[in-house]
C-alpha cells in the first residue's frame, strides 16, 4: 500500500458497477489518513463520490481532512485548455461552444478522454497551471468504465500518434510520459469474483502491459459474500429437505459464496498483481463509515 500511495496518480479501473467509485473513495480515505494531500477525481455527469462523501462538483473542494474532490467535465476541461492556449478569450469561448465541442469530440477518437486525463495530469503536477492551485501528493482517478477500461490511459498515446506533430501531439506525449511511468502512475483493477469480470481483469492486465507498458499494481476483488456453512455442516445440510424455504435460501447463498471462492482462486492464480478482497457490505448505501471501514481493510490486505 505504501508503494501504491507514494505515486502521483492512482487510476482505479474496472467494468461498470464492480465498485470502482467505492474503491477510489476508500483509497482516498486511506491516503488522507496517512497525511497525504489527496484529491479524488471523477468524470462529471456521475458525481458518485460527491453523493457518498458530500463534495459539490466541478471545483476542487475539501471533503474531510486532507481529502479533496473534483468532478471533471470534459467540456469544461476543454474550455480551460483553450483559455490557456489561445490569445483571445472570445476565440476560446467560441471554440468551446458546445456544438463545436460535440463535433470535435465525435470526430476525434480519444479527444474526450485526452481532455479528461489532461486535467488529471494537471492536478498531479508539482507546479499547477490552475491559478492559485496548490499541488497534491496524490490524485486518485475514478476512471469511467469505457471499452476495455484503459481508454483514459491510452488516449494520449493514440492522439499523439494520430496528430504526430504540433502542440497537441507534444502535450499528449507529455501526458503519456507520466501515465506510462510506473514510478508515477499506479493502476488498481477492481473486479467482482465472477467468471466474466475475472476474465476482463486478466484482459485488462494484458492490454495495459502491451499498450501502455504499465503493470496493474493491485487487484481488488470486491463484494465477497460470506459462507454459511463449514464443510461438515454443508454435508449435514445436504441431507435436509431443500424444498424447505430457509434451507433452500441458505444453500443458494452458500453456493454463491462457493462460486465466488472458485473465481477468486482462479483470479489469484492467473493475475500477476497482488489481490486483496473486500467483503460485501450489507447496507442500503455505503456512507463515510462503511467506506472508512473498507479503506482499513484495503490497508490491512494490500502488500
Ligand atoms: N463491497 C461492497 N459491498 C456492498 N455494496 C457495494 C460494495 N462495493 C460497491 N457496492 C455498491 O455497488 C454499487 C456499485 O458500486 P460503485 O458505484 O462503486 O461501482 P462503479 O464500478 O463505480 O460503478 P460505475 O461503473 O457505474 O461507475 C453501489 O451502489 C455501491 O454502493
Ligand atoms: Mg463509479
Amino acid at each position: 500500500m505504501d508503494e501504491l500511495l507514494a505515486k502521483a496518480l492512482v487510476v482505479v479501473t474496472g467494468k461498470g458497477g464492480v465498485g470502482k467509485t467505492t474503491v477510489a473513495a476508500a483509497l482516498g480515505l486511506a491516503a488522507a489518513r496517512r497525511g497525504l494531500r489527496t484529491i479524488l477525481a471523477e468524470v462529471a455527469a456521475r458525481d458518485d463520490l460527491s453523493r457518498a462523501l458530500g463534495g459539490s462538483g466541478a471545483h476542487e473542494d475539501e471533503l474531510a481532512g486532507g481529502l479533496h474532490h473534483i468532478s471533471i467535465d470534459p467540456q469544461a476541461a476543454m474550455e480551460e485548455y483553450l483559455g490557456d492556449q489561445l490569445p483571445s478569450r472570445t476565440m476560446a469561448d467560441l471554440l468551446a461552444s458546445s456544438s463545436i465541442f460535440t463535433y470535435f469530440a465525435a470526430a476525434t477518437p480519444g479527444l474526450r478522454e485526452l481532455l479528461t486525463v489532461g486535467k488529471v495530469w494537471e492536478l498531479a503536477q508539482d507546479t499547477r497551471r490552475t491559478p492559485g492551485g496548490r499541488p497534491y501528493d496524490l490524485v486518485v482517478l475514478d476512471a469511467p468504465a469505457t471499452g476495455h477500461g484503459v481508454a483514459v490511459l491510452t488516449a494520449p498515446r493514440t492522439v499523439a500518434e494520430t496528430a504526430r506533430v504540433g502542440r497537441i501531439a507534444r502535450q499528449a506525449r507529455t501526458i503519456d510520459e507520466m501515465l506510462s511511468d510506473p514510478a508515477r502512475t499506479g493502476v488498481v483493477a477492481v473486479a467482482r469474483p465472477e467468471e466474466m469480470p475475472v476474465n476482463e481483469t486478466l484482459a485488462l492486465e494484458r492490454s495495459l502491459r502491451e499498450r501502455v507498458g504499465l503493470p496493474v499494481d493491485l487487484v481488488v476483488a470486491n463484494g465477497l459474500l460470506p459462507g454459511r456453512f463449514t464443510a461438515s455442516e454443508e454435508r449435514a445440510v445436504a441431507g435436509l429437505d431443500a424444498g424447505h424455504a430457509p434451507v433452500a435460501a441458505a444453500l443458494a447463498a452458500h453456493a454463491r459464496h462457493r462460486t465466488q471462492q472458485a473465481q477468486l482462486a482462479r483470479l489469484r492464480r492467473r493475475v500477476a498483481a497482488p489481490v486483496v478482497t473486500l467483503p460485501f457490505v450489507f447496507e442500503p448505501e455505503l456512507g463515510v463509515q462503511a467506506l472508512t471501514a473498507l479503506s482499513r481493510m484495503l490497508e490491512g490486505g494490500a502488500p
